[in-house]
């Protein structure tokens, strides 16, 4: 991949993962992801924002030396997750004299990670500034736009920002910029889902502070770069914000069928209330558009078999992830079969200890759900109607 020019002097200088299916071997990449670095020269110093992903380092070096660089003067991480900055070790080689600007939390892990010499680094807080000479890069401590050491970093004179992870998409593609916006928008709010969600009420305060920036471009290290900032601000401030759609999502395992049927009379039984259902058999689903659907429904039904004491294993990775990935959503609710037994809807609504939810009934059957079963279902349905109309959203 060749470096591009941003505008006069500022090169987009990262690598493209176009192979790429899994990160951090457990977010799936149906698009691939790519690992931005930004090289921005300035009348005295020069600098690098973020490295890339150690499997591309050389296509970040080579990028670099093309564009006949014989000096980095400094080399900004916003991030020390590896894929940002495990080139890193690799730039101080052929750039020993380049000094690592960062803060003091993101310097303790990137020494953890990577064994780099203390000394090497310069360490800025919260709205400090460094001059380029014509240019001033602007840092901005963001904690918990990923990990407790994130920051962003904000080029005065150009209004661009460079945000890291914060706004970004796993989305690679030879486009520098988005073009196509709905594609992106929801490539980017299936990262959010997966990378921002546990942060939302952190990145609520963040995403003011962004809106407050003259902004030319958000140019992130993930995906695309934005020229219309707009259209990332405008989905963040609503994934973050405490709305939920009349939606319901069911998460559900079934292995003899009787689990199945009862989803299926959910389904119909939303439906016919005029409540979106969006289904998701979780032995075949791809965990991202889960948990993209998470980001705003309403309610959560798990649906689950008995296997031996508890929900089905499958059931038990969901739920544990949804868990981890704090959504907004109000109402929950368990509903399957069982053969002898067990704690399943005890083992789900224990799990469930990082979300605040209203529990509704549950709705638990003895082998094959007969029409006993379909009754309690249609009351679940309308319970659920009854609570969305509670909160203004049918
Ligand atoms: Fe793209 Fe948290 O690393």
């Amino acid at each position: 991949m060749v470096s591009r020019e941003i505008v006069r002097g500022i090169y987009w200088t990262g690598a493209i993962d176009f192979d790429r299916r899994l990160f951090d071997e457990l977010i799936p990449l149906p698009n691939g992801t790519s690992y931005n670095s930004y090289l921005i020269s300035g009348s005295e110093k020069t600098a690098l924002i973020d490295t890339v992903d150690p499997t591309k380092e050389y296509e970040l070096l080579s990028n670099i030396v093309k564009l006949n660089v014989d000096r980095i003067d400094y080399v900004v991480i916003n991030h020390a997750e590896q894929d940002h900055s495990g080139s890193l070790p690799m730039i101080l080689e052929f750039f020993p004299d380049a000094v690592v600007v960062t803060n003091e939390k993101c310097k303790d892990l990137l020494i953890a990670l990577h064994h780099l010499p203390a000394n090497q680094f310069r360490i800025i807080k919260d709205k400090e500034t460094l001059s380029l000479g014509d240019r001033t890069l602007e840092f901005f401590m963001t904690p918990w736009t990923h990990w407790p050491e994130t920051q962003i970093t904000y080029l005065r004179e150009d209004k661009i920002l460079f945000t890291c992870d914060l706004f970004g998409s796993h989305m690679a593609s030879s486009e520098l910029y988005v073009t196509n916006e709905a594609e992106i928008y929801r490539s980017a709010k299936r990262y959010y889902a997966e990378i921002m969600m546990p942060f939302r009420n952190s990145i609520k305060g963040y995403v003011e502070m962004v809106k407050a920036l003259p902004l030319v471009m958000i140019a992130p290290s993930h995906g695309p770069i934005y020229k219309r900032p707009q259209l990332i601000l405008d989905a963040y401030t609503d994934w973050v914000s405490d709305t939920v759609k009349n939606e319901v999502v069911i998460a559900y395992v079934s292995m003899h069928g009787s689990t199945q049927k009862m989803v299926e009379h959910l389904i119909d039984a939303l439906i016919a209330r005029g409540i979106t259902v969006k289904p998701f058999n979780l032995t075949r689903t791809d965990t991202g558009e889960l948990a993209l659907s998470l980001v705003d429904t309403a309610t959560v039904i798990i649906a689950t078999p008995t296997v031996l004491f508890g929900p089905h294993p499958q059931v038990v990775y969901a739920t544990y992830l949804a868990n981890m990935l704090k959504p907004k959503f109000r109402f929950a609710s368990v509903i399957g079969s069982y053969g002898w037994g067990g704690k399943a809807v005890e083992t789900i609504q224990k799990m469930l200890d990082h979300v605040k939810v209203e529990v509704i009934e549950p709705v638990m059957v003895k082998g094959l759900p007969d029409e006993t079963t379909f009754q309690a279902l249609n009351r679940l349905a309308d319970e659920i109607l009854k609570k969305h109309k509670e909160i203004n959203i049918v």
